[in-house]
């Protein structure tokens, strides 16, 4: 049984330590190539304020440089009596290494280090989503472009109400997008702040030089106050779950209509036979299994925010273990949305509508309004012609032009879609992942090291 990193003349029982560590094992291997990174940059810091030597840092990396590949090839485990993906990684390095391995932690704390990989894995999983995020807005888009001018009821109320488009439809949740992306950036340029130093929590007396070690690792700046950088654990697994959540609630939304429209009475939009699932006992079923597992893990999605703010809740500065246990709910949320995004934009881009569906008399009174307001603007007063065609409609005398002639910016006949791809690729632009992936690039590929 392996030692732990902190273990000195007394060990804690078998049931104490299966509790402690909870599921640290499983989860803290999605953590396991950021430790391997940050320890890279940390190591690469050590060594040029003297505390290791260029041989020693040549031979620690080469090492980590192997078991990122490991990781990386799916060869990696927490082993039985290690704690956490910390303690593993500094194991094998010490069963590799000798003493040169120990050296690796001078300077930090698993407090600084978990904070560390908490953000540089949580940084890889929002490139991932906002380039999922990018490619539904384009289907959506590309919908919308493609149906703009075949018309579809619009409902308040769920009651008919007026003249809507697929293309409006579609589009919609294309802008909807974008100002989930806001969030995404926000949460991200939170996430983009080193914490690294920090240690426990309070900083170290060696001279650490924390600038170097946040541009080996490509942050837009460090989180200064190491007092600050602890406090930004829970917080910045908040407020990335609120950006999430926003995603979700679009996704969620979206999904529901869907189901809604591809129901037979209303037969709005139509999926292929091969997206959709069948029953055991009704031989004719098609259903939209899809969307609706879509909606309820996006509206479980929804409440990620609630339940790392309730995990944290009321916790005093300083580090507590109860932050552990954020991992649990936050980590495996990534894949859950970014698999909900990746469905949502295949079955999307394969949905077909319904081009005659204005044919049936039932939505004859939605083109009702074009009628007012074709009287109004020859002339009679707004709400005469108002009641003039109420009255008509009562007596069944109401007859549709089933045309519409909406001109106005963001209206059926000038949806905007140009201007709402400009403004997603102004949000995209400022993300500025590049500068990431360079230094992410050159330290684990060594061409930064003298
Ligand atoms: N597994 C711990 C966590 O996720 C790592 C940090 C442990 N630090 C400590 N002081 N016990 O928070």
């Amino acid at each position: 049984m392996a030692t732990k990193l902190w273990e000195k003349n007394f060990a804690p029982t078998a049931e104490i330590e299966r509790f402690t560590v909870g599921r640290d094992r499983e989860l803290d291997v999605y953590l396991a190539q950021g430790d391997v990174i940050g320890s890279m940059a940390h190591i690469t810091m050590l060594e040029s304020i003297g505390l290791l030597t260029a041989d020693e840092l040549q031979a620690l990396l080469t090492e980590l440089r192997v078991i990122l590949a490991d990781i990386r090839a799916g060869h990696f485990e927490i082993e039985d009596g290690v704690e956490d993906v910390h303690s593993q990684v500094e194991l094998i390095l010490t069963r590799r290494l000798g003493d040169i391995g120990k050296k690796i932690h001078s300077g930090r704390s698993r407090n600084d280090q978990v904070l560390l990989d908490l953000k540089l894995w949580t940084r890889r999983q929002l490139i991932e989503v906002v380039g999922l995020v990018k490619d539904l807005f384009e289907e959506l888009q590309r919908q919308s472009e493609r149906y703009k001018d075949v018309l579809m009821p619009g409902y308040t109320h769920l009651q008919v109400a007026m003249p809507s488009s697929f293309g409006l439809w579609f589009g919609a949740y294309a802008e909807s997008l974008t100002d989930d992306m806001l969030f995404l950036q926000a949460a991200y340029r939170m996430v983009n702040r080193n914490p690294l130093g920090s240690a426990a929590g309070y900083g170290s007396s060696f001279p650490l030089d924390r600038q170097m070690t946040t541009d080996l690792l490509g942050f837009d700046s460090m989180a200064y106050n190491v007092v600050y950088a602890q406090m930004g654990r829970g917080k910045m697994e908040r407020n990335v779950a609120f950006a999430l959540a926003s995603v979700a609630g679009t996704v969620a939304k979206l999904a529901f209509d869907a189901c809604l429209f591809n129901s037979q009475n209303f037969a709005f939009v139509k999926l292929p036979n091969e997206c959709t699932t069948g029953s055991s006992i009704m031989p004719h079923k098609k259903n939209p299994d899809v969307f609706e597992l879509t909606r309820a893990k996006c509206n479980k999605l929804q409440a990620l925010p609630q339940q790392v703010t309730l995990i944290m809740n009321n916790l005093p500065s300083g580090y507590f273990r109860d932050l552990q246990i954020i991992k649990e709910v936050f980590l495996p949320a990534f894949d859950e949305l970014k698999d909900c995004l990746r469905m949502c934009a295949y079955i999307i881009s394969k949905m077909k509508v319904n081009e005659h569906i204005l044919d049936d008399p039932r939505y004859d009174l939605m083109f009702s309004v074009e009628e007012v307001n074709r009287l109004a603007a020859s002339g009679v007063p707004f709400r005469d012609a108002y009641k003039k065609v109420g009255l008509d409609i009562e007596a069944g005398t109401f007859r549709p032009v089933k045309e519409v002639h909406h001109t106005h910016s963001g209206s059926i006949g000038n949806l905007c879609n140009d201007r709402i791809a400009v403004l997603m690729d102004s949000l995209l632009e400022g993300f500025a992942f590049e500068k990431v992936e360079a230094a992410e690039r050159k330290l684990i590929e060594g061409t930064t090291v003298a």
